[in-house]
């Protein structure tokens, strides 16, 4: 199964996931680059909010890659706001040409589950993605989250647990 990671990772979060669900997956992540601060403080986050609000677009660049041939793409990012970050929202905006398959991995300051942000993106992607891996930041850093991405790895290959535990561990490289 050909199996794509693209995500959107402004300080680090959903890329560390994303290169995890990659070496478990044996799938390229390949990133989504906009500009922005790394280290965003309260007034840049105050005014990356203010875009998401007002649904300002973001200067995107995306890997020239057929995504649609890929068997399943997984699109990864931050929650801003309740909603997809203004990069990822900007490039689905842009309809791009996606496969049926396509699954959400998304990080959140709260570890509340994101239901508006799934709901965005099922009415920009028109697919309900075949799973969703949710991970708190909280348990970004303290690398607590590998059992909730051996079940997003199961719903996303549709094998059993016994069958992915037991999958040999690529060491793979990260692309662009
Ligand atoms: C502009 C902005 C808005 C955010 N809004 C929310 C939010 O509404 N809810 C939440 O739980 N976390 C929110 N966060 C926190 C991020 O979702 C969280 O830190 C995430 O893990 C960042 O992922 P990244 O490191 O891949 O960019 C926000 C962060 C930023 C920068």
């Amino acid at each position: 199964m050909t199996i794509r990671i693209l995500c959107y990772s402004l300080t680090g979060n959903t890329r560390h996931v994303a290169e995890d669900l990659g070496r478990a997956l044996d799938a390229p992540v390949h990133l989504m680059e906009a500009p922005g601060p790394e280290k965003p403080g309260l007034w840049s986050i105050l005014k990356l909010g203010y875009r998401v609000m007002t649904r300002a677009r973001a200067r995107v660049r995306v890997p020239e890659i057929d995504w649609a041939a890929s068997e399943t793409l997984i699109l990864g990012g931050p929650v801003w706001m309740g909603r997809l970050s203004v990069p990822m929202r900007t490039w689905l905006e842009t309809r791009p040409a996606l496969p049926d398959r396509v699954a959400l991995l998304i990080t959140s300051g709260s570890a509340e589950r994101p239901e508006t942000l799934i709901e965005e993106f099922t009415r920009l992607t028109g697919r309900v993605p075949v799973a969703v891996l949710h991970v708190p930041e909280a348990a970004v850093k303290a690398a607590d989250f590998a059992q909730p991405v051996a079940s997003f790895c199961r719903e996303v290959l549709g094998r059993s647990e016994r069958e992915v535990a037991d999958a040999p561990q690529p060491d793979r490289e990260m692309v662009e």
